[in-house]
């Protein structure tokens, strides 16, 4: 290169990292149009090319030409890299490239990076906002410390089918609920900013509808009306937008018939059109590439056309950009705008996080090694799980279980270390800091009061250990028997067409049953499962997911009355697999199922099924006893900007302390489409000491009664409103009517 040209560079990035360091605010859209005007249509293709890249061990190693592709400026971003020495070297190699483009590093943090948090789906039912945002900020402050600036989350997939495995990794079917919690994890994710150091970028996915997969089958198509997925499964990607997300993915699937990510209603309508969305979208692994087979695109030179005019600024793992686009727009079949915008949206981020003025700031191994080994990062993660856990029976009282019994703590999952981190948990070598089920209950009851035996494998067909299971069982006062899927079965390409509990677990759990002792059923779960028989047989039940890392702690917490269960279900559990989809926001048809008697008299439902879930949406019992009582509107009427408050009162009836979460739905009974039955429209998530008695207020308007109309317009029509006040979707215990006028 000329030494002229040098030294104008030299000048220009100098004058970058001058001018980005005195102005943080200050946009970047000068500096971008500099870089831009020096990039050649292969440097530019670079920018939106993104590798995974396991680390590589010398030039033979399959990695050899992205090493050498990261040195010559053709890849923008690299991923499943992580810590700061590998990092640096990384960075180092991309900044011997003619203009020495930092490179984004990028990782699946989905739940925790090193301290491991419950899965997605038990946070969301804890319903503490705050705590999830916390979850997300201490996986950014652990994985941006570890010289990542991205991670591939949050996952915020609206989803009814627990066949789908990937249920585990959003919030569940709300959408308001789910829209809120995009929110807070995007938020905690990005912490303070991209300027500060501990921020990394999120991503929100699978955009869009990933989620309503046809059968619950990964990867399978997605048919619904605009109106369904205005007003269901977009919400909480717009709430992700508009909480600052700074980058989007696209999903797999097709949507009415165009792959995510080659359709420009998606990604130019709505997400850069409508939602003025300044971030950019990466493709989901070689998304791109697959459109050839979806029959979408002729060849990898035709999946890069069509995708990069939809709006799919990267490409990841695809090679279709790296290979095509320099020709593309030569050939003028893409635009020189097109591509410019997309280059233009990917250096944006990398000045917003600070790479320009210091690509190595992100490789501190001192603050690496401090952010990795902070107690506070294990507190946070043991709270999140025991309030993810929920109670979904305790008939007998068997909980809180009593100091100095005697506690056989039987099954497959009751010592597991890694199944606890549930799916996409970031890999490391060693487990071992994770505290199992067993060495939870052995610190809180002490190993004088814990027996153990394993009874049976999660799916192996094997009884050989029934008889030592039995035997530990009535040498002991109470059993806990855990039991469940192993993290395996979860996740991504995990769909399961059976959800009952795998192998030979239920006979396991009659066994245990039969020899009189009181049980207590730990179900360790990505998903709803159907376990009709326990769940009708065993009078205590709590699910207790995959918690992460403190999993072990965080239910000896809740199984020792050191925390009193307050999860709630953020979806609906089936009876069988027949009876998916299943959810509570349903219309009512014009007839209407009775929902606890199998469908007789022409209604809709199923003659061999109750109608209702097993468990509701919603639902999760406490060690004590909630009343709710005194609903008072502050007027029965809601004008156009007016706001009604929603007032009751909350007694802690029962004799622990404990935490409600009071939900508010409310049922629009006639407009000019049928409505749900119910929709969550707020919660309040509140803590009451034994006996305590707490008001509750809520605040109604007009945008808690809109919908998409036929035209997709958000509209609130005049009429008649039920408001519901519940304990879960299904346990209405209030109800009053407004008139919108
Ligand atoms: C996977 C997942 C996506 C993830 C990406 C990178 O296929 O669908 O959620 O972020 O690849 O690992």
């Amino acid at each position: 290169m000329k030494t002229k040209t040098i030294f104008h560079l030299f000048i220009l990035l100098s004058a970058i990292f001058t001018a980005s360091i005195h102005s943080q605010t200050k946009s970047y859209e000068k500096q971008i149009d500099s870089v831009l005007s020096l990039m050649t249509l292969e440097e530019k293709a670079g920018q939106l090319h993104q590798v995974s890249l396991s680390w590589a061990t010398g030039p033979a190693s399959p990695e050899g030409d992205k090493l050498k592709d990261i040195k010559e400026g053709k890849i923008g971003s690299v991923f499943n890299i992580r810590g700061s020495e590998k990092v640096r070297a990384l960075q180092e190699l991309a900044l011997q490239s003619r203009l020495k483009i930092p490179l984004l590093f990028g990782l699946d943090v989905i739940h925790g990076f090193k301290t491991t948090f419950p899965i997605p789906l038990a946070e969301s039912a804890s319903w503490d906002l705050e705590a999830i945002e916390l979850a997300a900020r201490v996986a950014a402050v652990e994985a941006s410390a570890s010289g990542l600036n991205w991670t591939f989350a949050p996952m915020v997939d609206i989803a009814r089918d627990p066949r789908w495995g990937r249920i585990m990794e959003g919030a569940g079917e709300d959408t308001y609920l789910g829209s809120l919690i995009a929110a807070a994890r995007v938020k905690g994710f990005q912490g303070k900013g991209f300027g500060s150091v501990d921020a990394v970028m999120a991503c929100a996915k699978h955009y869009a509808a990933y989620g309503a997969a046809t059968g619950g089958r990964d990867y399978n198509s997605v048919d619904m009306s605009e109106r369904m997925l205005r007003e269901i499964y977009l919400p909480p990607f717009k709430a992700a937008a508009v909480a600052g997300a700074a980058t989007f993915m696209n999903s797999f699937n097709d949507l009415n018939g165009v792959p995510a990510s080659g359709s420009a209603f998606l990604m130019r309508n709505i997400l850069k059109g409508e939602w003025n969305f300044n971030g950019f979208v990466v493709s989901d692994w070689a998304s791109i590439r697959e459109m050839i087979p979806h029959g979408f695109a002729e060849n990898d030179r035709d999946a890069a056309k069509l995708a990069l005019n939809a709006g799919s600024d990267m490409d990841m793992e695809g090679y279709c950009y790296r290979d095509n686009l320099k020709d593309l727009v030569e050939k003028g079949e893409v635009s020189l705008s097109n591509l410019d915008d997309a280059v233009r949206r990917v250096l944006r981020k990398k000045f917003e996080m600070g790479l320009f003025e210091d690509p190595f700031r992100f490789t501190d191994p001192v603050r690496e090694e401090k952010a990795m080994n902070n107690p506070e990062h294990r507190k946070a993660a043991r709270d999140m799980a025991r309030k993810s856990i929920v109670l979904l029976k305790n008939d007998d009282e068997l909980l809180p279980l009593k100091n100095g019994q005697k506690i056989a703590l039987i099954g497959p999952l009751a010592k597991s270390e890694d199944d606890m981190l549930g799916g996409w948990a970031v890999g490391w070598d060693d487990n071992s800091d994770v505290v199992s089920q067993f060495e939870g209950f052995e610190i809180r009851f002490g190993k004088q009061n814990l027996l153990y035996s394993k009874g049976c494998g999660v799916s192996d067909p094997s009884k050989d250990g029934f008889e030592d299971a039995i035997k530990t069982a009535k040498a002991a006062d109470v059993v806990v028997l855990s039991i469940g899927e192993s993290r395996s079965m979860n996740g991504e390409a995990a769909s399961r067409s059976n959800l009952g509990l795998p192998g030979v677990q239920e006979d396991l759990v009659k066994e245990i049953m039969a020899t009189g002792k009181p049980v207590v059923i730990l179900i360790n779960a990505g998903r709803p499962l159907v376990f009709n028989w326990v769940a009708d047989n065993v009078p205590t039940i709590v699910y207790t997911w995959w918690l992460g890392s403190e999993a072990g702690n965080a239910i000896a917490d809740v199984l020792s009355g050191d925390y009193n269960p307050s999860g709630k279900l953020t979806v609906s559990f089936p009876r069988n697999e027949g009876q998916i989809p299943i959810y509570y926001n349903h219309f009512n048809t014009g007839r209407p199922s009775m929902q606890d008697i199998p469908s007789k008299d022409y209604r809709t439902g199923y003659i061999d099924l109750k109608q209702s879930s097993k468990f509701p949406f919603g639902y999760g019992l406490s060690y004590t006893s909630f009343d709710y009582s005194n609903l008072v509107f502050s007027s029965d009427r809601l004008s156009k900007d007016g706001v009604i408050d929603v007032t009751l009162t909350v007694k802690n009836s029962g004799d622990f302390d404990g935490e409600e979460v009071v939900q508010l739905y409310i049922r629009d009974l006639v407009a000019s489409l049928v409505r749900p039955v119910k929709e969550l429209k707020d919660f309040k998530k509140i803590s009451l000491k034994s006996g305590e008695s707490k008001k509750v207020t809520f605040k109604v308007d007009k945008e808690k009664l809109s919908f998409y109309n036929e035209k997709l317009d958000w509209v609130a029509e005049e009429g008649k409103f039920d408001i519901m006040i519940g304990s879960s979707s299904a346990d209405i215990r209030l109800k009053g009517t407004i008139v919108y006028e």
